[in-house]
């Protein structure tokens, strides 16, 4: 059995026999079907690139009918059991888990790096009062580079190792510090003796007391949420992500694009809308009615729901949906939960939601765990910005080594007029 796809272009007669490798053919092979020596050649029509591998990599393993989840071959649900969010984010980066000397150094390197320059602070004294926290974190992180220019020698090693721990690091501080700035307290400082989950509680809720001490379940279950959104290989925002990177540009531009692209309520923006659509409803009495309209396309979508590649459930809700319980032991029952649970009971029934297999995705109980834990709704994008950062990274550097890639630059179908001749404004 030979491994290549035999083509007939019927335009022409001609037969092609284009290699095939890891269940792909090259689109540039396809260039080669022409209809005459000057034809441009055959491309394909992709948009939303719903069936192009735009890379390689070896960082994390989706299969969406199975609704399997693996980190560097890890099970999702192994690693949000026992690890933490800092060692995941080793393990995404440098592709097998760390020793114990590799994990302490790589924690001290982290939470060393969490202090911000004091003129950041002036980067959020710009905004309004009622600014979104993403577009802070959007600014703050873009900003953050002008105060490390070296961070422009990409090919560095040594220097792109030191950049990868300060966004990691510096990306909880940048976010407390956009909700301190939200809510009118003054910022809290880094406390280096606590982990990066509850370094960050202590960051975003510290008020008077000497010495911050995390709630150990509530710091638990935000490392596990942090750990659920490390990587998910090549969606919007880490397309976005290589992309900008792929014009080798500094990290810290391209973690802002990569912010950006998470911002939209399709993607990351999501359990910011599952939110306002439970207050919306109101009450389990009007969870039906809601339904209808979803179905009847007058209610828009049902937020939480569906996702481009699980198309039997998305592995990341069942896990999220026990942190929410354990969650929920200490800060007492969402009074949205109910509603939550009657949608999703529905959902699942209806035929309408089952033929489209469409599944709770991570969003639709993430949202519930955030407002338990007194999150601001604003701040839940900014919640899965700083956990991403790690995978958007890791996918950063893999692209930075791979010699297959160049600039991102997709072709088009021009639509457009012909060719016409400019028209002076008396004669139009
Ligand atoms: N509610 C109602 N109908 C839906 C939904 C939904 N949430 N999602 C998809 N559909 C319908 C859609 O209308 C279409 O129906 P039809 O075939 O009759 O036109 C069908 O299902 C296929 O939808 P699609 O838009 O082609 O699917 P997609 O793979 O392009 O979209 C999605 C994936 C996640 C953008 C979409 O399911 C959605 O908008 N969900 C709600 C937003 C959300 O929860 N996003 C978070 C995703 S998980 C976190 C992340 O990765 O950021």
């Amino acid at each position: 059995m030979a491994d290549t796809l035999t083509i007939t272009d019927n335009r022409t007669g001609k037969t092609y026999e284009l290699p095939i490798a890891d269940g792909t053919i090259k689109a540039l092979d396809l260039r080669k079907i022409k209809l005459s020596d000057d034809d441009f050649g055959l491309m394909t029509y992709d948009p939303a690139f719903m069936n192009t591998a735009s890379c390689r990599s070896s960082i994390t393993f989706i299969d969406g009918d199975k609704g399997i989840l693996e980190y560097r071959g890890y099970p999702i649900e192994q690693l949000a059991e026992k690890s933490t969010y800092l060692e995941t984010a080793f393990l995404l980066l440098y592709g097998h888990l760390p020793s114990k000397d590799e994990l302490s150094a790589w924690q001290r390197d982290v939470t060393y790096h969490t202090i911000l320059n004091e003129k950041m602070k002036g980067v959020l004294d710009a905004f309004r009062y009622d600014a979104h926290p993403m577009g802070k974190l959007i600014a703050s992180v873009a900003t953050l580079g002008t105060f490390y220019p070296e961070a422009a020698n990409i090919f560095d090693a040594q220097c792109r190792e030191k950049q990868i721990r300060r966004l990691i690091a510096k990306m909880i501080t940048v976010a407390a510090f956009g909700y301190r700035h939200m809510v009118g307290m003054p910022y809290a400082y880094p406390d280096n003796d606590l982990s990066y989950p509850g370094n960050f509680l202590n960051m975003m809720y510290k008020t008077t007391e000497v010495k911050y001490t995390p709630n150990p379940v509530l710091e638990r279950a935000l490392d596990v949420l942090f750990i659920l959104h490390a990587d998910h290989e090549q969606n919007c925002s880490t397309n976005a992500m290589r992309a900008v990177g792929s014009s080798h540009v500094d990290p810290y531009s391209a973690v802002a694009a990569a912010c950006a692209a998470l911002y939209g309520p399709l993607h990351g923006g999501a359990n910011e809308a599952v939110l306002e659509m439970l207050r919306e409803i109101g009450s389990i009495n009007n969870v039906p009615g809601f339904i209808q309209k979803v179905k009847s396309g007058e209610g828009g979508r049902l937020m939480g729901f569906g996702h481009r590649v699980y198309k039997n459930y998305d592995p990341r809700a069942r896990i999220i949906k026990k942190v929410a319980y354990d969650v929920f032991e200490v800060t007492g029952k969402s009074p949205l939960l109910d509603i939550a649970l009657e949608l999703e009971r529905i959902a699942l029934e209806d035929d309408y939601f089952v033929k489209r297999k469409l599944y709770p995705n991570v969003d639709f109980y993430s949202g519930l765990i955030y407002e338990a834990m007194r999150f601001p709704s604003p701040m839940f994008t900014v919640l899965f910005a700083i956990g991403r950062t790690s995978g958007w990274l890791a996918q950063w550097v893999e692209m930075l080594n791979d010699p297959d890639q160049k600039i991102a630059r997709p072709r088009q179908i021009f639509t457009g007029p012909e060719r016409r001749d400019y028209v002076p404004i008396e004669q139009r």
